[in-house]
C-alpha cells in the first residue's frame, strides 16, 4: 500500500471515525453524468426526487450546470435554465452547487464580450452558484480574466481547470509533457484560484501519469487539487485511486446509474475502496444506496432509451487508439452517417491529428473538439487531390484569426493564409486577449430580443443563443406554443412505449389479414430499428414495380439541433424532383437558374444577400449551421439572386435547395 493511503483499522460499519485526511467527492450526476449518458436531456423534475437525500451525503459540493446543460434546457427541454438553479436549491440546502464554465466561452461555443460575460457570471452567482469550474480549450488564460474578476467580486470560488489532452499515447512529447501541466497550475496560482482541476474530459489520463501530475502540483501549491476523468476509455478509476495515493484532495464521481460508460466512475465503490483508511470518504454507503434505488425505478425509465446499447462493450478502445475524446467521436460518426458517408470513418481518423496539428495542437474538448473534428469531416468529404481545405468553417477561421487565443503551438502559415482569406474582421490575426477585439454585445442582444425579455437573465440567454433562445422565450411567454417534442414524459408513457415494442418483437404490431396476398418476386427486405430493437421486414411494392432511384433528399434526420422544423423544411426542396426522373436534388431542375443546394443537413443561421442582388461565384450567399459549427455557403455560379429558399432557424436535409442563383 502506498505510504499516502494507510489502514487505519480493520472491520469499520457505518459509524466508523472520521479519516485523518478524507478525500473529498464532488458528485456530477445532475450535470456531466446524464451530458455524457443521456445527450443532456436530465429534467429538473428528475432530479427532485433524490435533491434532499444527496444533500445529505456529504459531498463537497454538486454540480448542477454549466456545460451543455443551458444549451439543451432552452432548446430541446423547454426550461429555464436559471430556474433550474433556482428549484434545486430549495431542496439542497448545505451543498455547495458547481457549475462548469468555458471561461469567456461562458455556456456557448464562442468567445463572447466582456459585458455579457460579466453579466452572466453575476446572475449565475446570483441564482444560486457556489463554485464555477472555469476551463479555456485552449488554456489560454488570459480568457479567464474578465469572468475571474466577476466570480472574486460575487464573493464565490475560483477553481481554475488544466484541460488535459495527449498527442502521445501517454503523458509526454513536445507539448504537453509534466512540465505543460506544472506551468498551468502556477499559471492559476497565480491568478489567484481557490482549487485548481485537472479536466480531463476525454477519460484519457492514465493512472500512473495522474500520480505524478498531482504529486508534482502538490509539491508546488497548498492550494486544493481536484481530479476529473470520464470512464471512457476505462481507466478513471484507476487513476482516481491513484491520484488519491498522490494526495489529490478531491475527486469527481456520479451516482452508479449515472456513472460508466462515457461518465465517470461510481462513487460506492470508492467509498468501498477507502473504507477504514486514512483517506474514507466517510459517506454511508447504505444512503447511497437508497438513492440510486429511487433513481434506478423512477427516473431511469425515462431515460433510458436514449442510452447508446449499440455496443455490448462499457468501454471505447478508440481513446486508447486515437486519443479522440467519446463525445467527439460520436459527432464524427453521426455527422459521417447524415452524409451518408460512414465508409469514410479511417480517413477521418488518418486525418484528424494532421488537421489539429495544422490548427496548432490544441486540446480537443468543447469547442475546440467539434471544430477540429467538423473541419476534418470536411476536408475528407470536400477537398480534392490538388486542393486542401475546400470548405473552412467559420469557426475555424476564427481560430486562425486568434480570436479563441493563443494555441499551444503556431497555426500553420498556409492554411492560416488561406482561411484568413477575405476574413471579415482582417487577414492579420490578432495576438491580443480575444475579447479585447468583441465589440460589446449586452446593449445589442437588449435591443433586438425587445419585450420578448421580462428580465435580464431572458436577455442573457437570448445574448448567448439568439436563434433559439427566442424561440424559448416565445414557449416560455406563450407567445408561440412548444411544440410536443420538447414536453416531458411521464412514467405511463414509457408504459405504453415498451408495451409496443414488445408487441412489435412478438410480431404482433399489426393484426395479420385473412387475406393477406402472396409474396411476389419483387419482395425486398429491410432491416428496421426502432429504440435499438431490430425487426426485419419483408416489403413488397404493389401496382408497377420500379426500379429504386434517387428520387426527392431524404428528410432531415434527427440530428441534434435539426429535430424540431424538418419536416416544415424538406417540402422547400421537394417540388420538381418528380418532374426528373432519377434525379438526386442537386440537379432538380430549377427554371432559369442555379440551385445552392445544402451540402450537409443542418440549419439556417441566416441569408447573407436579398433577392435581386448580383453575386460572383463563390460570394457568400447562405450561413448554414452543422453539427454547431457555420459555414458560409458560397454562389454556384454569376449572376442574380433568384430565390431565397430558407429562412433563419430553418433545419435542411443534405441537398435541400437554399437559394436559386440565375
Ligand atoms: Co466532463
Amino acid at each position: 500500500m502506498s505510504d499516502q493511503v494507510k489502514m487505519t483499522a480493520m472491520n469499520y460499519a457505518i459509524d466508523r471515525p472520521k479519516a485523518e485526511n478524507p478525500v473529498k467527492v464532488m458528485d456530477l450526476t445532475f450535470r456531466d453524468g446524464h451530458q455524457s449518458l443521456f445527450a443532456t436531456r436530465g429534467r429538473t423534475e428528475d432530479m427532485i426526487p433524490v435533491a434532499e437525500m444527496m444533500d445529505e451525503i456529504g459531498f463537497w459540493a454538486l454540480e448542477t450546470w454549466g456545460g451543455a446543460t443551458f444549451d439543451t434546457m432552452h432548446r430541446f427541454l423547454n426550461e429555464d435554465p436559471w430556474e433550474r438553479l433556482r428549484i434545486l436549491k430549495r431542496y439542497i440546502k448545505k451543498t455547495p452547487f458547481s457549475m462548469l464554465l468555458r471561461a469567456q466561452n461562458l455556456v456557448g461555443y464562442r468567445n463572447y464580450a466582456d459585458d455579457l460575460s460579466t453579466v452572466f457570471v453575476e446572475r449565475a452567482a446570483e441564482n444560486g452558484m457556489d463554485i464555477f469550474r472555469t476551463f479555456d480549450a485552449l488554456n489560454d488564460y488570459r480568457n479567464f480574466e474578465t469572468v475571474v474578476k466577476q466570480i472574486k467580486k460575487s464573493g464565490k470560488h475560483f477553481q481554475g481547470c488544466i484541460c488535459y489532452t495527449l498527442t502521445e499515447p501517454r503523458l509526454g512529447g513536445e507539448v504537453y509533457n509534466l512540465d505543460y501541466y506544472v506551468n498551468k497550475a502556477k499559471d492559476l496560482v497565480s491568478m489567484g484560484a481557490d482549487s485548481i482541476c485537472i479536466k480531463d474530459m476525454a477519460g484519457l489520463i492514465a493512472p500512473y501519469d495522474a500520480y505524478d501530475i498531482i504529486k508534482a502540483i502538490k509539491a508546488i501549491t497548498k492550494i486544493p487539487v481536484h481530479l476529473h476523468s470520464h470512464f471512457t476509455s476505462g481507466m478513471a478509476s484507476m487513476s482516481l485511486l491513484k491520484a488519491i495515493e498522490a494526495g489529490v484532495d478531491i475527486v469527481d464521481t456520479c451516482m452508479t446509474p449515472y456513472a460508466f460508460r462515457t461518465s465517470h466512475p461510481a462513487i460506492e465503490p470508492l467509498v468501498m475502496t477507502l473504507l477504514g483508511t486514512n483517506r474514507d470518504t466517510g459517506f454511508d454507503i447504505k444512503k447511497l444506496a437508497h438513492i440510486n434505488e429511487v433513481l434506478e425505478k423512477e427516473v431511469m425509465p425515462k431515460y433510458k432509451h436514449l442510452l447508446d446499447d449499440s455496443k455490448v462493450s462499457t468501454i471505447d478502445i478508440n481513446v486508447l487508439l486515437h486519443q479522440t475524446p467519446g463525445g467527439m467521436l460520436s459527432n464524427l460518426v453521426n455527422q459521417l452517417r447524415e452524409m451518408d458517408a460512414m465508409n469514410k470513418i479511417d480517413d477521418v481518423f488518418k486525418e484528424l491529428p494532421r488537421v489539429r496539428k495544422e490548427l496548432g495542437q490544441v486540446p480537443l474538448v468543447t469547442p475546440t473538439s467539434q471544430i477540429v473534428g467538423i473541419q476534418t469531416v470536411n476536408n475528407v468529404l470536400f477537398d480534392t487531390p490538388e486542393e486542401r481545405y475546400k470548405m473552412i468553417t467559420a469557426q475555424v477561421k476564427d481560430l486562425c484569426y486568434g480570436l479563441y487565443g493563443k494555441t499551444a503551438v503556431p497555426i500553420d502559415a498556409e492554411v492560416q493564409k488561406k482561411a484568413l482569406k477575405g476574413y471579415s474582421r482582417g487577414e492579420t490575426p490578432i495576438t491580443c486577449r480575444p475579447a479585447e477585439v468583441i465589440e460589446p454585445e449586452l446593449e445589442k442582444a437588449k435591443k433586438e430580443v425587445g419585450d420578448l425579455a421580462k428580465d435580464i437573465d431572458d436577455i442573457v440567454l437570448y445574448g448567448i443563443y439568439p436563434v433559439t433562445g427566442k424561440k424559448f422565450l416565445e414557449w416560455k411567454y406563450g407567445v408561440a406554443p412548444a411544440p410536443p417534442e420538447v414536453m416531458p414524459i411521464t412514467l405511463e408513457d414509457v408504459k405504453k412505449r415498451d408495451e409496443l415494442v414488445a408487441k412489435a418483437k412478438a410480431g404482433k404490431l399489426i393484426e395479420p389479414k385473412a387475406n393477406a396476398p402472396e409474396k411476389s418476386a419483387n419482395v425486398r427486405t429491410f432491416n428496421v430499428f426502432v429504440d435499438g430493437e431490430y425487426f426485419n421486414v419483408d416489403v413488397d411494392p404493389t401496382g408497377d414495380f420500379q426500379p429504386m432511384v434517387a428520387a426527392a433528399p431524404r428528410p432531415a434526420v434527427a440530428a441534434p439541433a435539426a429535430a424540431p422544423k424538418a419536416a416544415a423544411a424538406a417540402p422547400a426542396a421537394a417540388p420538381k424532383a418528380a418532374a426528373a426522373p432519377a434525379a438526386a436534388a442537386p440537379k432538380v431542375a430549377v427554371e432559369g437558374g442555379t440551385p445552392l443546394v445544402a451540402p450537409m443537413p443542418g440549419m439556417v443561421v441566416k441569408n447573407l444577400v436579398n433577392v435581386g442582388d448580383a453575386v460572383k461565384a463563390g460570394d457568400p450567399i447562405v450561413v448554414l449551421e452543422a453539427m454547431k459549427m457555420e459555414n458560409n455557403l458560397g454562389s454556384p455560379c454569376d449572376g442574380t439572386v433568384k430565390q431565397l429558399c430558407c429562412g433563419t432557424g430553418d433545419s435542411v436535409a443534405k441537398d435541400t435547395v437554399l437559394a436559386v442563383i440565375g
